[in-house]
């Protein structure tokens, strides 16, 4: 499924340029803001974040790894690198508000998918593959749940955090959509028709790693649990049913919009 790469463009820039900017350190960022309150349930949410920031990591990297194998320029190739950078700084903030919140838990319980080592493994994916897949879905997701739960948090070291890595998304998912509006159109309708298929297995994923709504009835009761109670002391989520619903609009427009594209 390779096809010919878009060459660099100013939205590229753009996002190196804003992090070559960054001057604050992620994990001093919260130091000095409004002490948190301990919360059992806000720092395991905020452990799972950490996760799951900590999962875009590889993600990224296997698009930077099909880059180079499909022979990408050093522009595009520098703008993936970047994302992942940032990454990693939203890993630091979410970690350092767990860290604040009573502990940062290490270890990953059963039940959650999206535990970051398993992801590490090479994977011979074109990039198009990954566009789709981490950019159209996963950060699209990621961009409207964070946003919905900046509008909904009171505390301002949660507002912080969630403000600093909407920044970095809004710009990442922009550059996911861009790069596949170039790339799609250049597949033939069987390769958009397997780029579909693939598209449904990712929204059933999402249902149980952004989502708790594709989990097993228990381990959906604890995750449900984590949101809830961080969503009432204003830490940094929306209660699971709100989260969730959020999540079915985004994932319906996102269909849409690669309908247009004419992945079905
Ligand atoms: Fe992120
Ligand atoms: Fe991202």
């Amino acid at each position: 499924m390779r096809v010919e790469l878009p060459a660099t463009n100013p939205l590229w820039k753009k996002l190196r340029r804003a992090q070559s900017a960054r001057t604050r350190e992620s994990a001093e960022a919260i130091d000095g803001l409004p002490a948190l309150p301990t919360s059992d349930a806000a720092r395991r949410f905020w452990s799972r974040r950490t996760w799951s920031e900590l999962a875009a990591v590889p993600a990224v990297s296997q698009a930077v790894l099909a880059l180079v194998r499909e022979g990408a320029g050093l522009g595009t190739i520098g703008a993936y690198t970047t994302i992942a950078q940032d990454e990693v700084r939203h890993a630091e903030l979410s970690q350092a508000l767990a860290e604040a919140l009573g502990g940062y838990d290490e270890e990953v319980p059963d039940g959650i998918e999206y535990a970051p080592r398993s992801l590490a493994a090479p994977a011979d994916v074109p990039v198009v593959v990954w566009a789709v897949a981490n950019g159209c879905f996963s950060e699209t997701v990621s961009l409207a749940l964070i946003r919905a739960r900046h509008g909904a948090t009171r505390h301002p070291t949660a507002r912080l955090v969630l403000n600093e890595t909407l920044k970095d998304e809004a710009l990442h998912v922009r550059i996911a959509w861009q790069i596949a509006g170039e790339l799609i159109p250049k597949l033939s309708q069987a390769q958009r028709n397997s780029l579909g298929e693939y598209g449904r297995d990712l929204t059933q994923m999402i249902g149980c790693t952004f989502g708790t709504s594709g989990l097993p009835t228990k381990v959906r009761k604890r995750e449900d649990a984590l949101r809830d109670e961080t969503a009432k002391a204003s830490l940094g989520a929306l209660p699971a049913a709100k989260e969730n619903a959020v999540i079915a609009k985004t994932l319906d427009e996102i269909h849409t919009r690669l309908a247009k594209l004419g992945v079905r």
